[in-house]
């Protein structure tokens, strides 16, 4: 029988974290949300409590000290740290994979290897310890490459050069990052993007509805890579034999090859794909929610999340189906001015609550503080703006709409997302 009154954790503090602990507040088994530390957002929802996600001591002795019934974390960075072990050592039930399984997201060089030994489709790499054999190894090659940064990167571990020049710069760039200490170089492919997401508890997957998150920070996909500026939900040209190749090339296959090699994964296994005419291949693993794509999935979703995170841990997926409603979900980030670059922080930030209501708009907070009265800008991705609509266009022009009840000295969106040609 499924408990009820259940406490759940919520690590984290961005847009990801405040969507997940809405949806999870919504569930009638649900009693307490506790948000570490959380943002202003979440307040309503959760209690917020200020401790660091790198605390991961901290944060697991809060668990115990409360009796939570499940911590359910956001972020790369505590799971890299060994967020999970430390909660899994001391009876905690934990959604997000161990240190050594997130290994999938927080080293390339291992995701890669991994690929390899398990037959995964991905590009073709090598992998240089120094910046002179990559360079070298650039040259014979010949451009467009990729260049990847070994560990976590904030978002600035991967270039994609078009000429040696840009390739040989990016060399010079990674090998300076702590990230960089291993560069990997890899074949450059070739199609539409496509994010797949799936809950598992290392033996089974329960698929999340498809997402294609907009990472450039232009219109029409130009300009820097950022975190992502906006997600839609489902992918678009996304069909159910499409899915069942992702799932049976990819998605399986990593699932048994962390098991076999004695990982049991629970988590979100978060595949980046490149939809290419030989077929999806794998870019990248997360091993966590994304971000945007979480504030536009779970607003799909018609299952109680709880019970799918409870499955995972609890080793059940096989038994469980995930539903979702029909239409179509978009989310648009606003975000501070000079992001990616240079986000100018501490600007006062308004919101129309009781209009964003009326609209049927949802507003997740991302980079925001409270500064005594005032709710100020404290990050690059500040708020996301989500619609829900009965299709793209449709839940494109609320979100876009919902925009018009937000304002911030500086702030700037794309104005593309979910519109015709995006
Ligand atoms: P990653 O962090 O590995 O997903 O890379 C970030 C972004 O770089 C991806 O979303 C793609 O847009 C791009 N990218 C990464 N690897 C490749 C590749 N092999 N070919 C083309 N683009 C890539
Ligand atoms: N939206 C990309 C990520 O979460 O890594």
């Amino acid at each position: 029988m499924k408990r009820d009154n259940l406490c759940i954790l919520v690590i984290g503090q961005g847009g990801r974290e405040h969507a997940l602990a809405w949806k999870l507040k919504a569930s009638p088994r649900v009693s307490k949300v506790y948000a570490a530390p959380g943002n202003p957002g979440m307040e309503k929802l959760a209690e917020c409590v200020p401790i660091r996600v790198d605390d991961i001591r901290s944060l697991a002795h809060f668990a115990l000290e409360k009796g939570v019934d499940l911590a359910v974390i956001g972020p790369e960075a505590p799971l890299a740290l060994g967020i999970s072990d430390e909660l899994i050592r001391l009876g905690i039930p934990a959604f997000g994979p161990t240190k050594a399984a997130a290994s999938i997201e927080t080293s390339k060089v291992w995701a890669k290897c991994f690929m390899t030994r398990h037959n995964i489709p991905t590009a073709d790499y090598s992998v240089f310890g120094d910046a002179d054999s990559a360079k070298c190894y650039i040259r014979a090659h010949g451009c467009p490459v990729v260049v990847k940064a070994d560990g976590l990167a904030a978002g600035k571990g991967v270039v994609v050069a078009h000429t040696p020049e840009e390739a040989e710069h990016a060399v010079d760039t990674i090998s300076n990052l702590a990230a960089g200490s291993e560069i990997v170089v890899e074949d450059c492919l070739f199609g539409r993007e496509a994010s797949y997401l799936v809950i598992t508890d290392g033996m089974s997957a329960l698929p999340l509805i498809s997402a294609k998150d907009h990472k450039r920070a232009g219109d029409g996909d130009k300009g820097p890579n950022t975190g992502g500026m906006g997600a839609i939900v489902p992918a678009p040209a996304f069909d159910t034999s499409l899915e069942a190749q992702i799932l049976e090339d990819i998605i399986m296959p990593t699932i048994r090859g962390l098991s076999d090699e004695g990982h049991r994964y629970v988590g979100v296994l978060y595949a980046g794909l490149m939809l290419t005419s030989q077929g999806p291949m794998a870019l990248e693993f997360n091993a966590r929610f994304g971000d945007p794509e979480t504030q536009a999935i779970l607003p799909m979703m018609e299952s109680d999340l709880v019970d799918a995170l409870e499955a995972a841990v609890e080793g059940t997926c096989s038994s469980m189906k995930l539903k979702w409603r029909d239409g179509a979900c978009v989310c648009v980030v606003a975000a501070s001015q000079g992001y990616p670059e240079k986000p100018q922080l501490g600007r006062e930030i308004s919101i129309d609550e009781e209009q964003a209501e009326k609209d049927d708009v949802l507003i997740f907070h991302a980079g925001t503080r409270r500064d005594g009265e005032k709710l100020v800008t404290s990050g690059g991705r500040v708020l996301n703006v989500v619609g829900v609509g009965d299709s793209v266009e449709d839940a494109a022009s609320r979100a876009y709409r919902g925009l018009s009840h937000v304002n911030f000295e500086g702030m700037w969106f794309r104005c593309d997302i979910g519109r015709p040609g995006a």
